[in-house]
């Protein structure tokens, strides 16, 4: 009787490590393959605006990595929707972005830290344009928020509706529109490894990018049956504004912090393929998180 359980347990836990694996690293060797066939046989694959059409959103695209999604995605041939709080600075990257590749570009001017207001004129410019992948890129910086302790009431204001009210109710947005047009589409919503950490002087920004991390998820599976693709990125330390504190002490450290042009050069090829991604797998931090979380 107990070599029977013994049996049947053994046979329980081969079909939990079986489905663990290929959920877990299906994506990476399908990845994997994919680079291979294209980089070295020389399959040419779809691409991205083949699965999505010629228009892709980006928030945050005056600076950082929403700025380089926004160069990448037209380098691979979108029409790009720029959004951002400074108009100079997004007319600057519009006509950059033409000139370096060919491609249209509108801008929006928007800042979320308002509140809902702020999405109607947003709105009335997107409802015209064929939107086939949206990123989600902006947000308030770790060095912005500090002690908890220390933040006047306008500033919490500005970080939650920033953080949290924006990305909900940009993602509300584009799955709305993105469910009726029953054709593939795609949402990438970038969060942080800070989310899974309990950080001190940045407890309110790591509780928002945990709360954009259950939205992005929930919303992921919830997406599935209409072909919309909703991807979560959660970079480690990518030498942005946003962290200037760490970049002046890890300044050197190539090993430690990923070049940004690489990272969402390898982020973007990640689109429509894997549901969770730290952008660039193959930078250490990048990989003491992952290891962290399997172990
Ligand atoms: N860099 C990293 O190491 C790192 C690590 C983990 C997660 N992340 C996440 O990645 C995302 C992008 O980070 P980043 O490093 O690229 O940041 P960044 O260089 O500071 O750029 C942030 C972008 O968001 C825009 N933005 C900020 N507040 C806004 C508002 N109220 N309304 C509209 N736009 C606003 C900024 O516009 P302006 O140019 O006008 O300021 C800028 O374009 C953020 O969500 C961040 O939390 C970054």
């Amino acid at each position: 009787m107990l070599s029977y359980l013994a049996k049947v347990i053994f046979l329980i836990g081969v079909y939990a490590l079986y489905r663990y694996l290929s959920i877990n690293l299906k994506p990476i060797y399908k990845l994997i393959r994919d680079i291979i066939k294209e980089k070295f046989l020389g399959h040419t694959l779809e691409g991205l605006t083949d699965r999505y059409g010629k228009w892709a959103v980006i928030t945050g695209s005056t600076n950082g990595i929403g700025k380089l999604y926004a160069k990448e995605l037209a380098c691979n041939g979108f029409n790009v929707v720029l959004i951002s709080k400074m108009e100079s600075k997004l007319k600057i990257l519009a006509a950059d972005i033409e000139e370096e590749f060919k491609v249209q570009v509108r801008i929006i001017v928007a800042d979320f830290s308002k509140g809902l207001e702020t999405f109607k004129n947003i709105e009335q410019v997107l409802d015209t344009i064929p939107i086939g992948l949206f990123v989600n890129a902006f947000g308030v910086a770790v060095y912005d928020v500090g002690n908890m302790c220390s933040l006047t009431r306008e500033e919490l204001t500005v970080i939650l509706n920033t953080n949290i009210e924006a990305v909900t109710e940009l993602s509300r947005y584009f799955l709305q529109r993105m469910y009726c047009t029953n054709s593939k589409a795609a949402i990438v919503n970038i969060s942080s490894c800070l989310e899974i950490y309990s950080t001190p002087f940045s407890a309110l920004y790591d509780i928002t990018k945990i709360y954009n991390r259950k939205l992005t998820l929930a919303l992921q599976q919830e997406s599935r049956r209409f072909k919309v693709h909703v991807q979560h990125v959660l970079p480690c330390l990518v030498p942005t504004k946003t962290i200037q504190i760490c970049n002046a002490i890890l300044k050197d450290s190539k090993l430690f912090t990923p070049d940004p042009e690489a990272f969402v050069h390898w982020a973007v090829s990640t689109i429509g393929r894997l549901d969770e991604s730290t952008g660039q797998l193959w930078y250490a931090d990048q990989f003491f998180r992952w290891l962290s979380q399997v172990l």
